[in-house]
């Protein structure tokens, strides 16, 4: 729950984080049919029906037990604490159960949105129902789509749009460098940026992922392990735009080194994550 003034209603059924880092990932959580349903704090909320609710990489850091970033929570930055979540889930689909009355939305609008810090700010989307704010709300075009996809696309599409457009702002006919193409952000990048057009390197770990970053219409496909020696090959003047949502660590030896060959490069990282780890400083209360 929030900080600020919420007073359960009701109960729903809610994916709890109960055992931080253990395996299966299905074992972090206890199911609880009678959790809290949330009220309203303000007017410019909406309390959100969950239909889907989509997965990435900052809720496994959650359920792992490591600090998050104060950036991650957004405008909800001044709830900002290193305590577990109870509820993860920052993106979700659904349908408005409550609008406040200062919101542009009605009861029953399909919505996708996200909430920061992956469920850590105010619960999260692993239940039946979701706060969020109604600055991160957006209604659903009609159609045909699942809730399952619709569920997988729109915040991972939304920012990806957002650091290649707003960020990168690549030229037509850019060479962007996609590192850690297969994430799903990359995939939107790719896809968002071949489209411009720009023409594509991404990178994988792993060779049998190569083949769908191809499909995915990836120009060059590097492996890891071949990036320094196999960059200038297939483009000769290099990346003058670099995608690095792996991690801050890698834009120095990752991005940085090709982004000096050019003069007019880019190079926009992933947000960084804390600096401690709950796991690590609970271990090292242990010993
Ligand atoms: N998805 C979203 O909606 C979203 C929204 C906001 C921010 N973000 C941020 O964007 C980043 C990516 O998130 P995601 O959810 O899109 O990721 P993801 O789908 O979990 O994919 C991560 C990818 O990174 C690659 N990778 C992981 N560790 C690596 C390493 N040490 N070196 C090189 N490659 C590595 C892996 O590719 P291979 O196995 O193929 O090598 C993997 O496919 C995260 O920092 C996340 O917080 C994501």
């Amino acid at each position: 729950m929030p900080s600020w003034s919420n007073k359960p209603s009701g109960t729903m059924t809610a994916a709890v984080l109960t055992s931080l880092g253990a395996h299966p990932p299905s074992a972090c959580f206890t199911i609880d049919q009678a959790y809290p349903k949330p009220t309203l704090p303000s007017g410019d909320w909406v309390l959100v029906r969950v239909r889907a609710a989509g997965l990435n990489r900052a809720e496994l850091r959650g359920r792992n037990g490591d600090a998050p970033a104060p950036a991650e929570f957004g405008i909800s930055t001044s709830e900002y604490h290193e305590d577990p979540p109870k509820i993860l889930g920052e993106k979700s689909v659904g349908t408005v159960e409550t609008a406040g009355a200062s919101t542009p939305f009605h009861p029953g609008d399909p919505v996708a949105g996200w909430v920061y810090g992956g469920g850590k700010a105010h619960d999260g989307a692993y239940a039946q129902y979701t706060l969020c704010h109604s600055r991160r709300r957006f209604p659903i075009p009609p159609t045909s789509l699942p809730w399952d996809v619709l569920g997988g696309i729109f915040t991972s599409m939304w920012t990806a749009w957002g650091s290649l457009f707003d960020a990168a702002e690549p030229n037509r006919g850019s060479t962007l460098l996609v590192h850690g193409g297969t994430s799903s952000l990359s995939l939107w990048a790719i896809l968002l940026a071949t489209d411009h057009p720009c023409t594509v390197i991404a990178t994988t770990r792993q060779e049998d992922k190569a083949a769908k970053l191809q499909d995915a219409g990836a120009h060059h496909v590097l492996l890891e392990s071949d990036l320094d020696a196999r960059l200038r090959p297939p483009v000769p003047k290099g990346a003058d735009r670099i995608l690095e949502p792996v991690g801050p660590a890698q834009i120095l030896n990752v991005a940085l080194p090709h982004l000096a060959r050019r003069r007019d490069g880019r190079a926009v990282q992933g947000v960084e994550p804390g600096p401690t780890s709950r796991r690590r400083t609970s271990r090292r209360r242990g010993t």
